[in-house]
């Protein structure tokens, strides 16, 4: 047997209540036949499914070989915190087509009513959609999609049942505390560890579009969701105080650091809009998503507004893209729109 052939064996390997196999989660790190013997590494860090898959890889190619050897070795990208590392991302998301990653310079900018009612958008448009709100600091999705009454429930499969709402499936860590907005005191790495378990342990069947809402800023969340998930693009939002500010350049510069096609920037809260006069102020003045945009090279997805009609419908679990006016709608609406452009496929 070759190393092809022991390759295509191992897709005979499924991973733990995954029902995906080892090969195309693309686990293999190494294969060495040498003679009767076989070396197989794989970088899988959880080490409650190793005795599993070790089992299922020593009876699939135990038949042929008679040294099996299976070495669980740390994938190069979790140890390095090198940006580069990045070029090749796990896939532990290999059940959604399109991965959005949603983020911002800094927190209250908007970040989370751009990633809601970006999904219910997609998912008003036909697509299947699921959101992933990976701001575990700051989870507040739950009560954008009047889900934050909800409890985890488990599947038979022992999955995670996603909750679901305007056609888009929602998990976060706000529906794992008791209160959907306790806030978490986490170190970064039980957090990681946390949204790893989203993405692998939560039924969240086939999606077309899957939109991350990243925490604010570039930690080693952001960091981690570039080396674990092939992001299609990211989505950069921010209000235009902030455009002058470094933070907003940061998160541009790591995402292109790191490799990660920035599908535009969204500019929130742009202008005010009277809710008696329907007049508008540019309170920060004029032309600075724009600037921005052309100053990196990106492009400039849309502007919304600040009006009350936003914020309302948003904090009551009335996403503004299905319950605003028309008006209101149609600014999410041409965001996702743009999105698809920029992904290519409008
Ligand atoms: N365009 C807008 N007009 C009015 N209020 C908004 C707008 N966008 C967001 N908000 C409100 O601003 C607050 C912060 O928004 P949120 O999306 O939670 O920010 P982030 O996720 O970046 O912390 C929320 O109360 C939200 O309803
Ligand atoms: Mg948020």
């Amino acid at each position: 047997m070759n190393k092809f052939e022991v390759e295509e064996e191992l897709k005979n390997v499924l991973y733990p209540n995954l029902n995906k196999d080892i090969v195309s989660l693309r686990t293999i790190k190494d294969i060495k036949v040498d003679g009767n013997s076989v070396t197989i590494e794989i970088t899988i860090t959880n080490e409650s499914v190793f005795a599993t898959i070790e089992e299922q890889i020593q009876q699939t190619l135990g038949i042929s070989f008679d040294n099996v050897d299976v070495r669980f070795v740390a994938s190069q990208q979790k140890k390095s915190i090198n940006y580069g590392s990045t070029a090749t991302p796990n896939n532990r998301a290999p059940y959604a087509r399109h991965i959005i990653a949603v983020t911002s310079g800094k927190g209250g900018v908007g970040k989370s009513t751009v990633s809601v009612n970006l999904a219910v958008a997609l998912a008003q448009m036909g697509y299947r959609v699921g959101l992933l709100d990976a701001d575990v600091y700051g989870p507040n999705t739950p009560r954008m999609l009047q889900v934050q009454d909800e409890k985890l429930r488990w599947g038979d499969n022992n999955k995670i049942i996603p909750s679901e709402n305007f056609g888009v499936k929602i998990m976060s860590v706000g529906l794992t505390t008791p209160k959907s907005d306790t806030p978490l005191v986490w170190r970064s790495s039980v957090a990681v560890s946390a949204l790893i378990q989203f993405l692998e342990d939560v039924d969240w069947g086939e999606l077309d579009f899957f939109v991350i809402d990243m925490p604010p800023g570039t930690g080693d969340i952001q960091l981690t969701m570039a080396q674990e998930l092939p992001l299609a693009a990211g989505v950069i939002v921010t209000t235009p105080q902030m455009i002058s500010v470094d933070d907003v350049s940061r998160a541009i510069m790591m995402f292109k650091d790191i490799g990660v096609n920035i599908g535009g920037l969204v500019e929130n809260m742009s202008y005010f809009i009277a809710p008696d006069t329907g007049k508008e102020y540019a309170i920060f003045g004029e032309g600075g998503g724009e600037e921005t945009a052309k100053k990196y090279d990106i492009p400039l997805l849309g502007k919304i507004p600040l009006m009350m009609d936003i914020r309302e419908g948003s904090d009551n679990g009335m996403p503004p893209v299905a319950l605003g006016s028309n008006e209101i709608k149609k600014y999410y609406k041409n965001i996702a729109e743009h999105l698809l452009i920029q992904l290519g496929l409008l």
